[in-house]
């Protein structure tokens, strides 16, 4: 879909965001996920969209609404999410505020798992597609931006700087989800955005407010 208010710093370009968790299927009513309201991510797809660009938006099953104008693609696992976004390629940004269950359950079960008194289930786990990974690390049809996300609970700025190397990025926000910050289901968000360049920190704002300023630096980039 073409954005209808084609004017605007992103007008033309076609951004592809990843927002939410993923579910991974135990049974038919079990699955593992990690925590994640879907907030930032559709923060940065509205400010995205409000500024021109036409956004394809990929997300698992989150506790917000999509935002209004863009294209949405609702997925449940991992591995639908990545030939999501690879369906959803080329685009000219890729942002991936998804928060992806590293893991999913070996041999899902089609009928559900009885509890059975004493006898406790073994679950085996294999890991899941990394997308940002996958994405960045593309010879052909790389995104010319491709912006990964890391929610440390330590050792912040290090662990979010050898992520950004190890998944071949251009940039990654970093933000600190110990509990203590409130961030996790909160509404607002401390970052710090690392490119190639060094990291260079916000104060805490909105995420609403986060995402503003991440478009503005993406259209920025983009030229
Ligand atoms: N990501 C992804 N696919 C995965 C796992 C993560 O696309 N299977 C993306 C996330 O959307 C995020 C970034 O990679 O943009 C970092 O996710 P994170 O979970 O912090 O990184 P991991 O490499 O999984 O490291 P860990 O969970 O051990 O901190
Ligand atoms: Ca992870």
């Amino acid at each position: 879909v073409e954005n209808a208010l084609a004017a605007g710093p992103l007008a033309g370009k076609r951004i592809l965001v990843t927002s939410g968790p993923t579910h991974e299927p135990i049974d038919p009513v079990r699955y593992i996920a990690n925590r994640s309201s879907g907030a930032q991510g559709t923060a940065i797809a509205r400010a995205m969209s409000g500024m021109g660009a036409d956004v394809v938006f990929v997300t698992g099953p989150a506790d917000v609404a999509p935002p209004e104008g863009v294209q949405v693609i609702k997925v449940q696992s991992a591995r639908e999410m990545l030939s999501a976004v690879q369906g959803a390629l080329p685009a000219d940004a890729a942002i991936f505020a998804a928060a992806v269950a590293d893991w999913r359950v070996k041999s899902e079960s089609g009928s559900k798992i009885k509890k059975v008194a004493g006898a406790l289930p073994t679950l085996e786990f294999e890991e899941n597609p990394d997308i940002l990974a996958t994405v960045s690390k593309l010879k052909t049809g790389r995104p010319g931006l491709v912006v990964g996300f890391a929610a440390e609970t330590d050792d912040v700025i290090d662990h979010a700087t050898a992520k950004r190397e190890r998944k071949g990025c251009d940039w990654i926000v970093a933000n600190d989800v110990s509990p203590e910050t409130g961030i996790m289901g909160g509404s607002e968000n401390a970052v710090t955005l690392i490119s190639a360049e060094g990291a260079e920190t916000w104060p805490r704002m909105g995420k609403q407010d986060v995402a503003n300023r991440l478009a503005h630096k993406v259209a920025e980039a983009l030229g």
